[in-house]
């Protein structure tokens, strides 16, 4: 999703610009482009496709001594990924970026376009830096046409804007799409959309709240709140560990994310387990007191790990869970009551459709909880109480050290809902803390397998789709393992609960169907093994998954024998995200960055 940067100071805006936005890269995106003001004239550039195009057209581009500058990676929502729909954006002499959407742009463009405005690009933004110039020229004193254009914006907005009239100033506003200033003791000034492009340049960060808004020089930050009251800005230490994760020799960033899940899963544990309970210390103590109901909310994988919540939490706690998918929960008009506990799940914590429910979980006066990657992020510094879930910085837009780190907390948690409503006895939830130690060992990335996924993978690279089944918490996994596969091999998957293929799914199996098969030793083998023989008897390709040897299976990827089914979960985990890589290795795909996706979705 869309990334923005800027920068006031001394040193190479240029490069800084270009390396903050590379920190973004991950995040997923189409075009990007930087505006740079010095000595009175602004030098543009934008590129089409990957940074290096970037690089590329600014390589004789040179900046040094005082200068302004903005940088963007968009991700196209209003036009295509074009140059010119590329931030930043130009009005006369002005140029802007921005994240989120302007709901009310095609409005403002028609008053704009009436007045003689003439518009280069497609996209929603455009209307920011011609409504500030129209502004500028009623007239108004730069900010005050600032100020003035952001409130006449609905929607959703990240936005840096600079303009030759106050040359040394960077004008920003935030509502709804994350914004963070930092400083350093060389009296630089940063931007940055996520904290990332700031780690080693700054040493504290203020972020922005939602309608926030104000101007930034060399000598002052000046925010303004959204009634208009100067507010002080709140500066918190910014981390100094990079973390900036490296390939160290993987071929993908995702491979490397499925080989660290042994450590990170070790990391969510820590401090966490004990031999007889489960802690939460960030939890305040009366989180689950007078809580009837747990709702949970998320988007795509997330929601996967949601899913995987809803059978613990009804099987170890006890207590009625149901799982949305947040942007259908927004507009459904849901009734929420007071004694229901809301938890929302994100990696990045700022996913727009999940943030929103998140908001509205707290106007309706619910207790919420968030389970999130991502200190300080949006959904984390709202939320009543938050879990951090320690999978370090997920590169690979398509998730795995992410949704297992997801799936421990919630095991943990639904053990310790268990502890405190007595709902399991005391040495099940013994019982199961031992086979949480035994987490981080098991998704060990086995070499033999491995290797055999990467031989299997040359059969799976055609036919008219896949089905991944599987029952209970695997039917969760199914849907994650054929979302894995879409999201990087552009493959027909779907994920079916493995009982439901004789309601109508079935009249898709012959021999072009390649059907993966998850068979637990430990949770309903026998029904999930008919299921899987009816397939079978209909022609479909089966590729079991299992402990157990099957003779129906065309294809059979064993893991090793486990105590528990959940300990098979996490096993059969990594066999579907290695199949998903591997096949799309073979296909030639950009793993990391798949067609059309982005890491952070920050857009409804
Ligand atoms: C898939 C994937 C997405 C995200 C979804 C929600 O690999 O990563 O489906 O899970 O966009 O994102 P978060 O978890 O950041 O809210």
């Amino acid at each position: 999703m869309c990334g923005i940067v800027g920068y006031i100071g001394n040193k190479n805006t240029k490069e800084i610009l270009l390396e903050g936005l590379k920190e973004l890269e991950y995040r997923g995106y189409d075009s990007a482009g930087i505006a740079v003001l010095q000595n009175g004239t602004f030098s543009n550039y934008k590129a089409v496709g990957k940074l290096v195009n970037l690089e590329e057209k600014t390589k004789d581009f040179t900046t040094k001594d005082f200068a302004v500058g903005i940088g963007h990676t968009r991700w196209a929502t209003h036009g295509k990924p074009t140059e010119l729909n590329a931030h930043p954006h130009l009005g006369e002499s002005s140029y802007v970026v921005h994240n989120g959407i302007i709901e009310n742009y095609a409005e403002l463009k028609k008053e704009l376009t009436q007045k003689g405005v003439v518009f280069l690009s497609q996209t929603d933004t455009e209307v920011i830096v011609h409504q500030f110039e129209k502004n500028l020229k009623t007239p108004l004193e730069p900010f005050e046409a600032f100020a003035k254009t952001i409130g006449e914006l609905q929607g959703a907005y990240a936005i840096l804007l600079v303009t030759k009239s106050q040359p040394e100033t960077i004008y920003f506003a935030k509502h709804g799409s994350p914004m963070i200033v930092g400083i350093n003791a060389e009296n630089e000034k940063y931007f940055a959309s996520s904290d990332t492009p700031l780690i080693g340049q700054c040493s504290d960060v203020h972020y922005f709240e939602d309608g926030d808004y104000g101007y930034v020089t060399p000598k002052e930050i000046a925010i303004f709140d959204k009634s208009g009251i100067k507010k002080q800005p709140l500066f918190k230490k910014l981390s100094t560990n990079k973390l900036s994760a490296q390939k160290e020799g993987y071929r993908f960033f995702m491979e490397k994310e499925i080989y660290e899940q042994s450590v990170v899963l070790a990391d969510t544990l820590m401090g966490r387990i004990s031999d007889k309970e489960i802690r939460f210390d960030e939890l305040p103590h009366d989180l689950f007191e007078g809580v009837q109901e747990i709702k949970l909310c998320a988007c795509g994988t997330s929601y996967h790990a949601a899913l995987t919540a809803s059978y613990l939490f009804e099987r170890h706690a006890k207590i009625k869970t149901s799982v949305e998918i947040a942007s259908e929960f927004r507009y459904r008009e849901p009734i929420m009551s007071k004694d229901t506990l809301f938890v929302v799940i994100s990696q990045s914590g700022e996913t727009a459709d999940t943030l929103e429910t998140l908001k509205m979980a707290k106007e309706a006066g619910l207790k919420t909880l968030v389970i999130c990657n991502v200190d300080n992020s949006s959904m984390v510094r709202l939320a009543d109480a938050a879990i951090l879930t320690r999978a370090g910085i997920e590169k690979g837009v398509a998730s795995t050290k992410a949704f297992a780190t997801q799936v421990a907390v919630f095991w943990m948690l639904s053990l310790y809902v268990a502890g405190e409503r007595k709902s399991l006895p005391k040495e099940e939830i013994e019982r199961q803390i031992t086979l949480l130690r035994e987490v981080p060992a098991t998704v060990k990335v086995d070499d033999a397998t491995h290797e055999q996924l990467k031989r299997l993978s040359k059969r799976y690279l055609h036919g008219h789709g896949f089905f991944f089944i599987g029952r209970d918490v695997f039917y969760p996994l199914a849907l994650e393992g054929a979302l894995k596969l879409k999201e990087i091999s552009y493959l027909h998957a779907e994920g079916y609960p493995s009982g439901e293929m004789k309601h109508g799914p079935i009249a898709l199996a012959d021999p072009e169907l390649f059907t993966i098969a998850l068979l637990p030793q430990h949770m309903l083998y026998e029904k999930a093994k008919s299921n899987v023989e009816e397939l079978s008897a209909r022609d479909s390709t089966i590729c079991a998954v299992s402990a157990v040897a099957f003779d129906k299976a065309d294809d059979f990827i064993p893991i090793g024998v486990c105590k528990d089914y959940m300990l098979e979960f996490f096993e059969m985990m990594v066999v579907l995200q290695l199949l998903a890589l591997e096949i799309s290795i073979r296909l030639g795909n950009d793993v990391d960055m798949p067609r059309n996706l982005a890491k952070s979705v920050t857009v409804e």
